[in-house]
């Protein structure tokens, strides 16, 4: 949600630059363009040349705004800050576009998040006689600093801490001021800001694919935390000036992980990524003896033993990550087991105490909902695991204990190869837990790894062939809506199914429980509404497979057209199915890892051919840092 970057170097692009220094302008928009994931609705910049603060900004993609910067250019500079919105705080105009001049245009602010009392702070700052070009919250900020800036102390590191102190909700602010003018100064509670170490030049970002291409030294910030950067330096304080330390790290995601790579969408390459996630997500976790270990754990195994209930907490995709892995879970561990969306969950007075295990599912690691409900976890006494994909992002850092998945960095809004990596991290974690608590006997837990283990040749015979679900795809170009139906976990892919279409293509689509169907979602079927099917395997327990045939007679009966996703040597399906997409034998348990995958190519082709922009699907953001 929003994506910010900021940069302060010593050359100004198109003097003689040595080898890592780099002009302010190019940096910030190479980073907006790789942060343009978090919020696409307008775009701004803002320089400082010749002891002047310059912006540009504009509604719209990032585009429109390299438009304007062509139109009208800025001069050559070597600090700058950059912004690409997801709109809160007024609609998405050039005026609500970041970022926000105050102190006469000396000062300029960009923000990610939301300033809960900017309502008493604005009718205080228009009492002092103030003037506001904008609906935003972000505006009052600025104005903020400026009057403290101005009036209180000259210093843009000191006015922040100040106008921190009076601020509440979540934000990270970037600001720079023509009188400092080697300078940016950020200041972060509930939003996320990772620092960027480069030799004469450091960077600020909202992740680290905001400076990816210059530095993989990055230092994660505390909460409530202010950090000067200069060229030479980087200084952190609290909100009273008290020093402050960051963690470092090396990040281990490169540079061109964050490119297309000859692929037309991101959507398509990470969906492509998918063997390698998951691999990558299995790789080092058992030792010589073939023990599973998961060392990021940190969790004491005593804990672990006596825990009596998990829950698993998450958003959007990851939630349906979640919902798969109860299933495992539960029938691994024997330990009852809930899902629940972050945001309903604090909200629902939860028994939760010191015998509760929580699984926190997030890919960017900064979900704000989710943040939410592990900060509430922790203090009603559970421990708090977290499943990532984000080194030093927030959810990890305030967890118990984490285990990463090793999807690499996901660019597309709507995920991908992350669900399929925190399904498998979700099922290393239930076999630890099996191991550990005695359910499963060693050899039992290496059997299911094997299989793991084979699940990544599995996903790259269904990428092969991708074209004959994608020529399927086209033909559906016009359908207005899709249902999707599962038993056991291949609900929760029914799920998936159906939010990847609505993402991507805009269209109406709904999962449901294929037991379900008759108790009410049956009503919707008429002549000709396409219906997808996940039908579990036939080599499984017989009843289930047996009971999804039903399921697709009975709404073939009423006229549906039905896609039917089905193992290899599947036979019965077919005559009741009017296309069948088929994939590799695999246990019912880990099939989610599979069956998946066709609706994943489904909705990015469908999405493809209506003529839209897959990887940023309208209104949504990949990173939700807003309650
Ligand atoms: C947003 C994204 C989804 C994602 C969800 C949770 O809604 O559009 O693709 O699944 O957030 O994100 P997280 O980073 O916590 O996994």
């Amino acid at each position: 949600m929003c994506g910010i970057v900021g940069y302060v170097g010593r050359t100004k692009a198109g003097d003689a630059a040595s080898d890592h220094q780099h002009g302010a302008l190019d940096v910030v928009i190479e980073g907006l363009r790789r942060l343009e994931y978090r919020g696409y609705d307008s775009a701004g910049v803002a320089v400082i040349s010749d002891g002047h603060v310059e912006s540009r900004k504009k509604s719209g993609k990032l585009t429109n705004l390299l438009a304007e910067l062509e139109a009208d250019p800025l001069q050559p500079a070597v600090v700058g800050i950059g912004h690409t919105r997801w709109a809160t705080h007024g609609g998405p105009t050039d005026g609500n576009a970041h970022p926000h001049l105050a102190d006469d245009g000396k000062l300029a602010v960009i923000h990610n998040g939301i300033i809960e009392n900017f309502a008493p702070l604005k009718a205080e700052l228009l009492g002092k006689g103030y003037q506001f070009k904008s609906e935003t919250d972000t505006e009052v900020a600025a104005v903020l600093l400026g009057d403290i800036y101005r009036n209180q102390v000259r210093n843009l590191s000191e006015a922040m801490q100040l106008a921190c102190q009076r601020l509440e909700g979540a934000f990270t602010l970037l600001a720079i001021h023509a009188d400092q003018p080697d300078v940016v100064v950020a200041a972060r509670r509930n939003s996320p800001l990772v620092v960027g170490l480069g030799e004469g030049e450091n960077f600020l970002g909202s992740d680290v694919s905001g400076f990816i291409d210059y530095t993989r030294r990055a230092v994660e910030l505390g909460q409530d935390q202010i950090v000067t950067i200069t060229p030479d330096s980087v200084e952190i304080t609290d909100f009273f000036g008290a020093p402050a330390q960051g963690h470092e790290y090396k990040v281990d995601w490169d540079a061109t992980a964050a490119k297309k790579d000859g692929y037309p969408s991101f959507m398509e390459k990470e969906i492509n990524e998918q063997p390698r996630a998951v691999r990558e997500t299995l790789l080092g976790r058992t030792d010589t003896d073939g023990n599973l270990m998961l060392d990021e754990l940190r969790i004491d195994e005593s804990v672990l033993r006596s825990v009596d209930k998990i829950i698993v907490i998450a958003c959007g995709t990851a939630a349906y990550a979640g919902q798969v892995a109860r299933y495992a879970i539960e029938h691994w561990c024997r330990v009852p087991t809930e899902v629940e969306l972050a945001h309903e969950f604090r909200y629902r007075d939860p028994i939760v105490d010191e015998k509760t295990l929580v699984i926190a599912i997030s890919q960017s690691g900064e979900t704000m909902d989710t943040l939410m409900a592990v900060r509430y976890a922790r203090e009603q006494g559970a421990k708090v695991l977290a499943i990532c994909n984000t080194n030093g992002s927030t959810i990890p850092r305030e967890s118990d204990a984490v285990l990463y998945t090793h999807a690499g960095p996901e660019i597309a809004v709507a995920s991908t190869k992350a669900f399929l990596a925190q399904i498998t991290a979700a099922y290393l974690l239930g076999l630890y837990l099996a191991q550990l608590r005695g359910n499963k006997y060693r050899d039992e837990v290496a059997d299911v790894l094997e299989d793991l283990g084979r699940i990544p040749d599995k996903i790259q015979q269904i990428l092969d062939r991708a074209d004959e679900v994608k020529k399927l795809a086209r033909d559906f170009v016009d359908a207005k809506s899709v249902l999707f139906l599962g038993r056991h976990v291949g609900f929760p892919v029914a799920l998936e199914g159906a939010l990847k279409l609505k993402e991507l293509a805009y269209i109406h689509a709904e999962g449901f429980a294929a037991g379900e169907l008759k108790h009410g979602p049956i009503a919707l079927i008429e002549e000709g509404q396409p219906v997808f099917v996940v039908v579990p395997s036939p080599r499984g327990r017989d009843s289930l497979h047996s009971k999804v045939v039903s399921n697709i007679q009975e709404i073939r009966a009423r006229g549906a057209v039905t896609i039917v996703i089905a193992e290899e040597g599947d036979e019965a399906v077919k005559d009741y199915a009017n296309h069948v997409i088929y994939v590799p034998q695999t246990p019912t348990l880990l099939a989610p890892l599979l069956t998946t995958v066709p609706l994943q190519l489904f909705a990015c082709e469908l999405a493809s051919s209506k003529g839209y922009d897959v990887d940023q699907p309208r209104n949504l953001a990949k990173s939700v840092t807003v309650e």
